[in-house]
């Protein structure tokens, strides 16, 4: 098959590394890629916003299956377009990828279906959301909408803060979930207390498997602290939800999703991501993401010993229900490296150096996440950068590895956290 996978981060370079590794793949193409991911695929520059631009590459060059890895064109409707067009393309419709693109929807979906959520309401007026908040008491979230690039949600632990949340909302104009369609609403939600915990399924349209565990970590910085990012690092499996929890998250909140999506006209086809909360109560859902996490999947591609290709295909095509995916019993881990700066401003083009002497060491692969090439010399060319990823015996294991590469790398305006694991470190020193 000749396939086509959309995107450039990190999770895309692990997703082109497992599927240039299948018997199936005869050419892989990525748009548009980075430099690590062309060591994998051969990478072409094409406009994702530009649907028409991507379904005349497929027909081109013959391209059999579309791997869509962002949430931005899964919202924007890019698998309605392919599929229309005749090629297959694994991930949600526009109208399905809505459990990512409108928490408004996916908190009705949840009310009207017996889904365990933190008790919500929408708001189109700031006037109205204040009376909420007052009414109601801190601490309360606060979140806008639609797809927000993770600066959309706000933990408030006074009405104050609560209130400037709202008005930084309606002020921002951050919530046009839905591109060319008019924004303005904010859902306001009950504080839920207890560990957060993510569980990802390949679903497709009637079925859903989970994959194996896995878990980032959210800050910046060492000991979970600073700001919030797409994930400093992540290790699988996670250890916060055993088989027990996995059932009950599989019937309480992922099974009745896929039955509501497919009675509603709209199944949910491609990975379904559900940022849980586990509570005294039991798990309930903060969000969902229409797509793999980045950097979960890293670690998910190095312990899956399955195809991928086949998986992708069994999703696109309804008959997962037949479908077994086989995972290596070692955990797997991953270190971003990241621009000095991020979350917030950084530079690019700064030199990296010492990437083959890193990737020497033994059970360690690095994925890059922004990196583009310049003659024979790599740069950084975002804020997310390298991921550097180990295997081992244990977490511990695998931990070590990808610090000792990570000590070959020479790169003085990138930083990463020096603790990425440490509660499975700590769960694993427990008798
Ligand atoms: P979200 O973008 O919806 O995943 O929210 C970002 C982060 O805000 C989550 O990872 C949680 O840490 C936190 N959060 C969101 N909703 C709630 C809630 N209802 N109660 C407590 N924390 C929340
Ligand atoms: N690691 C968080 C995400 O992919 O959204």
């Amino acid at each position: 098959m000749n396939i086509l996978l959309l995107g450039s981060g990190g999770r895309e370079h692990a997703l082109a590394w497992k599927m240039a590794a299948s018997p199936l793949t005869e050419r892989l193409y990525c748009a548009p890629g980075n430099a690590g991911i062309a060591q994998e695929a051969e990478c072409v520059a094409l406009d994702l916003s530009d649907h028409a631009a991507v379904v005349a590459f497929c027909r081109e060059h013959k391209v059999d299956l579309v791997v869509v890895g962002p949430e931005a064109p899964l919202c924007a409707g890019i698998v309605d377009d392919l599929e229309s067009a005749g090629i297959k393309a694994f991930g949600p419709t526009r109208a399905a990828a809505a459990l990512e693109g409108s928490k408004g929807f996916t908190k009705d979906l949840c009310r009207a279906n017996g889904i365990p959520t933190a008790a919500y309401a929408r708001f189109k007026d700031a006037a109205v959301a204040k009376a909420h908040i007052h009414s109601h008491g801190a601490p309360i979230v606060v979140k806008a909408d639609g797809l927000a690039a993770g600066k959309g949600v706000v933990v408030a632990q006074s009405q104050a803060e609560a209130e400037a949340a709202v008005d930084m909302m309606f002020a921002g104009g951050i919530f046009v979930s839905n591109p060319g369609e008019a924004g303005g609403e904010i859902v306001i939600e009950d504080f839920l207390d207890g560990e957060e915990a993510s569980f990802f399924a390949l679903c497709d349209g009637e079925t859903a498997i989970p994959l194996a565990t896995a878990q980032d970590h959210k800050r910046a910085f060492d000991g979970d602290k600073g700001p919030n990012t797409g994930g400093m690092g992540a290790y699988s499996p996670a250890g916060n939800i055993d088989l027990a929890m996995s059932g009950r998250i599989m019937n309480e909140i992922i099974a009745p999703t896929m039955r509501a999506m497919k009675a509603m006209g709209t199944p949910y086809k491609g990975v379904l991501y559900a940022g849980l909360m586990i509570t005294a109560e039991g798990p309930k859902l903060i969000e969902y993401n229409a797509r793999f996490g980045d950097p979960e999947t890293q670690v998910l591609m190095l312990r899956l010993m399955s195809d991928l290709v086949p998986a992708l295909l069994a999703s696109r095509d309804g008959v997962l229900k037949s479908f077994d995916l086989r995972w290596y019993a070692e955990p797997a881990l991953t270190v971003v490296m990241a621009a000095k700066g991020y979350p917030g401003n950084y530079a690019r083009g700064t030199v990296i150096e010492g990437l083959d002497e890193a990737a020497a060491v033994e059970r360690v692969e690095i994925f890059h996440a922004g990196t583009k090439t310049d003659g024979g010399r790599i740069l950084a060319n975002g804020g997310r950068v390298l991921n550097v990823s180990a295997t081992g015996k244990t977490v511990r294991e695998a931990q070590a590895r990808a610090y000792e590469a990570i000590a070959r790398i020479r790169w003085p305006e990138g930083f990463y956290r020096h603790d990425i694991g440490w509660r499975a470190v700590e769960r694993e020193r427990r008798p």
